[in-house]
């Protein structure tokens, strides 16, 4: 488990982090979302004890990453969202300077960065020269490099920006391999509907403050639970309004153009039980419609402040 303990970060008189806490479990794929300066690079920065946090501390499986120096840069693989490319070396040297900082020389690392450059399909760019390589290829390349000492913790802010499609779902396969073997993942990205593809957890940033975080499915049904279900009835209004009322599950109802607007925290077994209830009291409903959510929609909701209470309040 990683648990992010009361970080907090500031910039001179910018706060970056404030007070950020947040557990990860063991071999989650984690999607790390917000939007531009919410505070993701340097959330990630410091678990991989590149910077420090004024306060706060970060535990994964007993080390602390804010402390613990050797230890962490063993644990932790991590991609930068800049990449530090040195101009004057090839695709394959700069894997073996990579791994030289890890103590792998020889025939170990060779056979290692041949693996990972496999592994990101650069194969055939093991002799190009770092300057020669597009920024997509820099990108696979460095997610080579961070995986050179074989780590638990892997860290890449924003590793699909600058890819192609088939490039995202090679990373997409990817990732999932490093997860299926046990590693723990966390990734950044803006975009909200890629990451749920992919990741088992997400946790949603803004202001220095973690918003929202939990499994994909947990925050995929709040999602839909953020929206109504239009329910249009034929007869019997008044009786239809009685079971709507009695259901704990429904937290606010409304009319609208003849249909009931009911915001209702069920599942999709408590929804076909309402529908059941009704039909069962001779109460003809014509429509019985669940308003789909978004990743997206949902991401505008709890990141704009208007709207934060209508998301978070358990009364409207
Ligand atoms: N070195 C720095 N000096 C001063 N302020 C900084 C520095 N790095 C980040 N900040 C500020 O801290 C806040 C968080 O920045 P951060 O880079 O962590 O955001 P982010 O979520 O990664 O954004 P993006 O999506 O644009 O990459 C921003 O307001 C930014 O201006
Ligand atoms: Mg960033």
């Amino acid at each position: 488990m990683l648990e992010i303990k009361n970080v907090s970060k500031s910039y001179g008189r910018h706060t970056a982090l404030s007070n950020l806490n947040l557990n990860i479990p063991d071999g989650a794929l984690f999607g790390l979302v917000g939007p531009n300066g919410a505070g993701k690079t340097t959330a990630m920065k410091i678990i991989s004890g590149i910077i420090f946090p004024d306060n706060g501390d970060i535990i994964f499986n007993n080390i602390n990453l804010c402390r613990e120096k050797k230890a962490t840069k063993e644990i932790v693989g991590y991609v930068p969202d800049v990449l530090g490319i040195y101009d004057d070396m090839t695709v394959f040297e700069y894997m073996l300077f990579f791994a030289a900082t890890y103590g792998l020389t020889g025939y170990v690392a060779r056979k290692k960065a041949d693996i990972l450059l496999e592994q990101v399909g650069m194969t055939d760019k093991k002799n190009f020269y770092l300057n020669e390589l597009s920024r997509g290829m820099q990108q696979k390349l460095c997610v080579a490099r961070a995986l050179i000492h074989n780590p638990e913790l892997i860290i890449m802010d924003e590793p699909a920006s600058g890819l192609d499609p088939r490039a995202r779902y090679e990373l997409k396969e990817l990732l999932q391999e490093l997860n299926a073997a046990g590693k723990t993942v966390i990734l950044s990205s803006h975009i909200l509907s890629e990451v749920s593809e992919i990741c088992t957890d997400i946790g949603i940033i803004e202001g220095g403050k973690m918003i929202i975080s939990g499994a994909v499915e947990d925050i995929l049904a709040k999602v839909e639970g953020a929206n109504p279900i239009k329910i249009k009835v034929l007869n019997n209004e008044s009786l239809a309004l009685e079971i709507l009322k009695k259901n704990k599950k429904v937290r606010i109802l409304s009319v609208d153009n003849s249909y009931f607007m009911v915001y209702f925290d069920g599942k999709k077994l408590d929804e076909a039980k309402l529908l059941g209830e009704l039909v069962k009291n001779n109460i003809l409903v014509s429509e019985f419609i669940r308003e789909p959510g978004s990743l997206e929609s949902y991401f505008i909701k709890v990141t704009n402040h208007s709207n934060e209470s209508v998301i978070f309040s358990n009364e409207y």
